[in-house]
Formats: C-alpha cells, structure tokens, sequence
C-alpha cells in the first residue's frame, strides 16, 4: 500500500519537474534567469552577496534577538505587531531582477506640492508655539524645543517645510511619535518613497529601517573602528554607506526632498550624525567656476544593482538619470549644488578625466569645509522618547559617525517624501546672493 502510494508520488513529482523543466525550455533566457533567481534561496539581485540568512517578505524572528527595548516599547504603543519577527523585508516577488523594472519604478512625473513655498517666511504659528529655537551653527541646523512634531497643524507643517529649506536639518528632541504618524507627516510633506529592497516597519512600506546593527547580523554589514571611514576616501572601492558623506537617492526621477529620521534608541554617548549645505557649497565656489557649473547636467546612480535584460551574464548594473548638477530649490528659489560621492558617476560634456577631477574637488567641498556642516548629538533623551532630524535631501549631503562602535544599539525608522522634478533657473540667485551676505575672494 504505502509501496503504491511512494509510486505515484514519485510520478506526480517527476509529471511536475516535466512540466516545470518544458516552461523553462519554452521561456526566453531573461525568463528563465528571472525564475532561477526568484526560486533560489541563495541568489539574490541587489543586495550583497554572503546574505542567504536574509529573510524575504515576512518579519525576521531574528532581528527580535537583538530589538532594544526602547524600540520595542514605541512599537508596542503604536500597536505594530511584532510577534512573528522584525523587520521586514518587501517579498522576492516584489525585488525588481532586471534594471527595466527597477527603472519604471516611479518613473512618472507626478504633481508635488513645494509645502514651504506660500508658508509664512516670519514662521509666527510655529515659533510663536515653540519655547525655544536655537540655531546650532550659522550656516546649518535648528533645533525647536517645545513642540510635539506629532501635534503640529498644517500651517505649522508648512512653516517647518520652509525653515527646513533655509536651515538644511531642523531637530525635535523629546518626542513621541509613532511610526504611523511619521508616516503620516511625510505623506504631507510629499509623495513616501517605498524602496522594493529596503527594510521596513511591519506592514508600513514607506517606513525604511535605519539599523546596522541588524545589518550586521545578517552579515550585510560589518563596521569596524578600522574600516568605517573607508568610504570618504574612495566610495566607488570601499563603500561605506550610512558613514560615508552621500545624499539619498539622488538616483530618482523625482529624489527625496524632506527626509525624517528619527531615533528611538540612541547610543548614551557617540552615533552622531553630519550633515553639510548644498547652498553654501555652492557659494563656495568662485564666481567664475559657478558660471561655469550653472546649467551642466550629471549623471546619477543608485545604490542597488540590477540585470541588464539584453545583457544579463554582463554583471548587475545600476539604474542612471540625468539631473542638473546646480539646481534650483522651489521654496527658497537659492541656487544649490546636487552632488555626491555616492551617486553622482560623472558630468555630460566634458571628459571622463575632467569630470573624474571636478567632481572629486565638489565632493571635497562638500565634507571638508567644517563651516558649511552640523554634528549632531541625539542624545540622551528620557525613557520612552526619541529625538527627529528633518533634513532636505536636495540641498545637503550627510553621514553617520561610528564612534560608538556598535557596542550600543542605536535604532531608527526614516520616512523619506519625494519632491520636485530637479530644475536649474537661471535666474536664480545664490543663498548669499540673495541674503546680501559677503561674496569676498
Ligand atoms: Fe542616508
């Protein structure tokens, strides 16, 4: 009996590999490579090679060994359901394997409303509401005290929108906000980017994870006092993402223009974060090179790679759009330099040597004018609540500091919203231009 039964399983199976083997044999090769690499466990498009711990499109039970408590306790709050794991990662199926697919993601021109743009520029209902705004350097970064980011209304949104576009990065310390809200409040600010790859909340797409110390246990990551550096001296060989100086998907048809990180653990001491001014790169520059920059347009790349269909044995690759290298912000109408060592690949007309060697002196301009940027401490805060930065991704380039080491956890969840399509007016003037401020060689 169980002799017959073994039998016409086995025939059964066999009738099924026939059958599965003939769509493979019928398929085009880009089908079958797609089939093989969504089947199989340890092949993986876009991450890292050395993943097969990674867990697709359910929550990670083992990510819940080493959730801090503090984060816990906010999802518990928030009642997001953490029984079966965290976090979670966007299923296989949903992976784009080929750039094609990567590339029509977002791909389309969508209407986006510039928040900050008719805000009031005195900002009267949310200073008037705050009891203490305390700019933290001259040229970069505001912190409001005395506000909860989770009651503000919409002319508040709007009024932050803007000082977020005059300031770079504005910072709430003490708040209480749930990843719903954070959600919520980027919805606002513009349209949520939800990254196929990237973790994310329990069933909140648009929520991204900011966690390296889970990135570590999975072996995506591994940062050490010696090596977390390496990136700001070569990001094409030693990419060191988070710590390294870069811009968020500057890749898109549309890239993230406020951003909103906020921390829910924080190391005691260390895990800081930097961020720098594109406008006051710009103004760094001479008026005659600023002349010449004005109007050049640059190819950028994103972080993850994908197959090329009509050449997949030709290793990953990456997605590339053009934008303007000087691009003009919608609210402030300041004129700002959009560079990175992350995504920016090179200049349209000039040659791969010159645009090697202007692009290597504007990312420098970037990180190492010490007047131009923001560090910024996140802690402490008080049990039970963690502390905002609000940053434009248009006009800022920032980096973590592992000075702790990851011997303490430091956890967070960012909600990036997308905004306009990039743009260089020619009319526009610099932020010093406009401000009347010095422009002395
Ligand atoms: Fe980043």
């Amino acid at each position: 009996m169980s002799n017959t039964l073994t039998a016409s399983s086995t025939l059964k199976l066999r009738s099924q590999a026939d059958k599965q083997s003939q769509i493979y044999n019928e398929e085009p090769l880009d089908k079958k490579i797609e089939h093989i690499v969504r089947d199989s466990k340890n092949l993986h498009i876009g991450v890292k090679p050395n993943t097969s711990k990674l867990v697709f499109g359910q929550p990670d039970p083992e990510g819940l060994t080493i959730l801090p408590e503090t984060t816990k306790q906010r999802f518990v709050e928030s009642g997001i359901d953490i029984s079966r794991g965290y976090p979670e990662r966007p299923s296989k199926e949903a992976v784009p394997v080929y750039l094609d697919e990567a590339f029509a993601i977002r791909n389309d021109d969508y209407p986006h409303i510039e928040r900050g743009k008719n805000a009031d520029p005195e900002k009267k209902a949310l200073f008037g509401a705050a009891t203490e705004v305390i700019d933290l350097t001259k040229n970069v970064g505001t912190e409001i005290v005395g506000l909860q980011l989770a009651d503000l209304n919409d002319k508040q949104k709007d009024e932050l929108a803007l000082l977020i576009s005059e300031r770079i990065v504005v910072f709430f310390r003490h708040q209480k906000l749930s990843p719903q809200k954070q959600l919520e409040l980027g919805e606002y600010w513009g349209r949520v980017e939800k990254h196929p790859q990237a973790y994310q909340v329990n069933g909140l797409p648009g929520i991204t994870v900011i966690w390296n110390d889970f990135a570590a246990l999975k072996n995506q990551k591994k940062y050490t006092f010696k090596n977390n550096n390496i990136g700001n001296f070569d990001s094409v060989k030693y990419n060191s993402g988070s710590l390294s100086w870069h811009g968020d998907l500057s890749q898109e048809n549309q890239p993230p223009g406020v951003t909103h990180l906020h921390l829910d653990t924080i190391p005691d001491n260390g895990g800081d974060t930097m961020w720098a001014s594109g406008y006051a790169a710009y103004d760094k520059l001479s008026e005659e090179f600023k002349k010449f920059l004005d109007g050049k347009k640059a190819v950028f790349s994103s972080a993850h790679k994908y197959l090329d269909r009509n050449d997949p044995f030709g290793g990953p690759k990456r997605i590339e759009r053009v934008h303007p290298l000087v691009r003009t912000h919608p609210a402030t109408g300041w004129k700002y330099l959009f560079v990175n060592r992350e995504h920016t690949e090179r200049i349209l007309g000039v040659s791969p040597v010159e645009s090697d060697i202007i692009l290597n002196y504007l990312f420098d301009v970037y990180e190492k004018n010490a007047d131009i940027q923001v560090r910024f401490k996140w802690g402490p805060t008080e049990p039970g609540y963690g502390v905002s930065a609000l940053w434009d991704n248009r006009i800022s380039q920032h980096r973590a500091v592992w000075d702790h080491e990851g011997n303490d956890a430091r956890h967070g969840t960012r909600v990036s919203s997308l905004s306009d399509k990039p743009y260089f007016d020619p009319k526009s003037k610099s932020q010093r231009e406009a401000l009347g401020l010095s422009l002395e060689e």
